[in-house]
């Protein structure tokens, strides 16, 4: 049976985290992550904070902090907040750890030995007053094009034109306000990703069919476009120092300019997905620390390398702005280090062990907020730790994943979650197990009843629920989450069908047996549903469970012996408190009002 190695986009560790980005990572991730562990496979989610680059920077300038110390706090937070959605996470690390400051730097130097790395110089802006070099977005000055006078370097917020620095009418610094700046040259090392532009696309074209629509024709349209090496190296203080002066020759025989590329970090693009790896190998020391033993390589890397890991399916989970990273970037980055090439343009795979490359990568489209973007300056839209004030987690996962945004952007609005989330939840599952705990509770003293034979319509759900079980498994399977929501809910409804046909409640009267076996069958079905509901809606299924006697939820059902016996008669059984309260028509108005929305009505 293969191992599962799940991985997530990590969020930046700056800026606040709105629902569309738990719903295009990091929850069907989870979703997923759970629903693997439940089938018995060993399975492993990593996710970690994104920590370096400009909009750490930034952000920290805004908040008054020195950037590590910003970063740290973000990284609680973000984990709190995760923890808080229930992410069962394995491990969730921070790129800006020593695990993955070596491992980048090592795999920068094996690319440079290898001869996928070219110096270039480039022109940059340079301040005098700030002592450095600036990212475009850190220099502000007149937009040439309509004026707007705090244009940033990169980008017009006013008319939206995309800017060079040397565009800008009185450039200065954003940093101290100095308008001493000027344009040097700036030596920096780009990945040769030309290179492997033939190896990509048959790569990504051996993917059509099994990867999604979105992410191959994202991948292959960067591909037609024309691959570009790219810059892997930056003029900032924080990220991860390049250290060119441990490197040896490139297969030409030429050392790096260590003078020239002193006090640079590499691009936070780059060492980001790298993090993937650096997060499992803080999870393996982690691991280690807490049973008091010495930490092995062997422990992470049979998840990363070859020949351990030849049993390994390794799956990410993103948004679709992310694609071209994970398909172009990283990939570029490991098959760089599984080869060298000579001086005369040959490739040889390298002696190490070569490292693991994307089997299945499931791309997300957006989630909009009442059609448009989320905004966290025009304060449209929810943001993680707004809705776990508001719901407990469950009710959002469950909303999330049934719309999410798979095939095309999807939009939240709370009339239609209030909508799916009281028919779904509070009135199919929730009220279906309330209803027959204290129907058991209140005429079979807490127990399982005992005694009495199954009929045609127990022998019939049994038939409906085995099939629909196939459909959901197929589709948890090949991270169709759509669906999966659908037929899980499809499977609660057949509960509600056989419990309305067979009535208990009335045959109670004439035909206590009869009750029995359809008390019993129904009680049956809450610990199925339990078990099916799990990946999706955690908490919930674990306080069903518990209702049912048992601590901890079983795992995912194989499709035959105990679908609907796996509880045996006579064990004690109690009502659970109301699963799901609804959501009032009072609160969608609140909501509306406090988080946007309501212009657009
Ligand atoms: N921080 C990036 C974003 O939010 C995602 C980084 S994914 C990684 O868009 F692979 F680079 F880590
Ligand atoms: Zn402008």
């Amino acid at each position: 049976m293969s191992r599962i190695l799940i991985t997530s986009a990590l969020p930046y560790a700056a800026g606040a985290k709105h629902l569309g980005n738990l719903a295009g990572s990091m929850l069907p991730a989870d979703v997923y992550a759970r629903f693997q562990r439940a089938r018995g496979r060993e399975t492993l989610y990593i996710c970690a904070t994104d920590e370096h680059g400009t909009p750490a920077e930034l952000a920290a300038v805004e908040a008054g902090l020195p950037v590590a110390e910003f970063c740290a706090l973000a990284h609680d937070k973000l984990h709190a907040m995760g923890r808080g959605f229930g992410m069962s996470w394995d491990h969730f690390g921070r790129s800006s750890s020593p695990q993955n400051r070596k491992l980048t730097q090592s795999f920068a130097q094996q690319l440079w030995e290898a001869g996928f790395i070219e110096e270039r110089v480039t022109q940059q802006v340079y301040s005098l007053a700030d002592k450095r070099f600036l990212p475009d977005r850190y220099v502000i000055g007149t937009c040439p094009h309509c004026g707007y006078e705090a244009a940033r370097g990169d980008q017009c917020e006013n008319c939206t034109r995309v800017l060079d620095p040397a565009d800008l009418i009185k450039p200065r610094s954003a940093l101290s306000g100095s308008t001493e700046i000027e344009i040097r040259d700036s030596k920096h090392l780009f990945l040769r990703q030309s290179l492997f532009a033939d190896r990509l696309r048959e790569g990504i074209e051996a993917k059509r069919g099994t990867w999604p629509n979105l992410v191959t024709s994202i991948a292959l349209k960067w591909l037609d476009e024309g691959l570009q090496d790219r810059g892997i190296t930056r003029d900032l203080q924080w990220g991860v120092p390049v250290n060119a002066a441990d490197w040896g020759p490139n297969p030409d025989g030429q050392k790096p300019d260590v003078a020239g590329l002193e006090g640079k970090v590499f691009y936070v693009w780059f060492d980001a997905p790298i993090e993937y790896i650096g997060a499992t190998w803080e999870w393996a020391d982690a691991q280690a620390a807490a049973e008091g033993r010495a930490p092995k390589d062997e422990d992470w890397e049979r998840w990363w390398r070859q020949p351990g890991a030849a049993d390994v399916t390794y799956v990410e989970f993103m948004g679709k702005d992310n694609v071209p990273f994970h398909t172009v970037g990283f990939p570029c980055t490991l098959m760089g280090i599984n080869e060298r090439r000579d001086s005369a343009g040959r490739w040889t795979p390298s002696s190490n062990a070569p490292w693991k490359l994307v089997d299945d990568l499931k791309g997300f489209n957006w989630l909009d907020y009442y059609g448009g973007r989320f905004s966290t300056s025009q304060k449209r839209g929810v943001f993680m730790d707004q809705a776990l004030e508001l719901l407990p987690a469950d009710y959002w996962r469950w909303w999330l994943i049934a719309n999410a945004p798979e095939s095309s952007d999807s939009t939240f609005a709370w009339e239609q979650f209030r909508d799916q989330v009281n028919a779904d939840l509070a009135d199919v599952l929730g009220n279906f197990v309330n209803r027959i705990c204290k129907f058991a509770e209140s005429r079979f003293e807490g127990k399982v009843p005992v005694g009495g034979e199954w009929g045609d319509l127990e022998t019939k759900l049994q038939a409906d629920v085995s099939a629909k079980l196939a459909e959901l498994t197929g589709h948890m399977e090949t991270r169709e989450f759509r669906k999966s929501a659908t037929t899980l809910r499809q499977i609660w409804v057949l509960g509600n069908q056989y419990l309305t046909e067979a009535a208990p409640w009335t045959a109670f009267k004439t035909d206590p047996v009869r009750a029995g076996v359809s008390v019993r069958v129904g009680l049956n079905l809450v610990a199925l549903f339990a078990r099916l509901s799990a990946p999706f809606i955690p908490a919930t299924a674990k306080v069903i469970a518990e209702a049912l006697g048992d601590a901890e939820v079983a795992g995912w059902p194989s499709g035959e012996g105990d679908l609907l016996t796996s509880l045996e008669p006579g064990r004690a059984i109690r009502a659970p408190d109301v699963l799901f309260r609804k959501v009032e028509d009072t609160q969608v108005a609140e909501w509306r009002e406090r988080f946007g929305g309501a212009e657009t009505a």
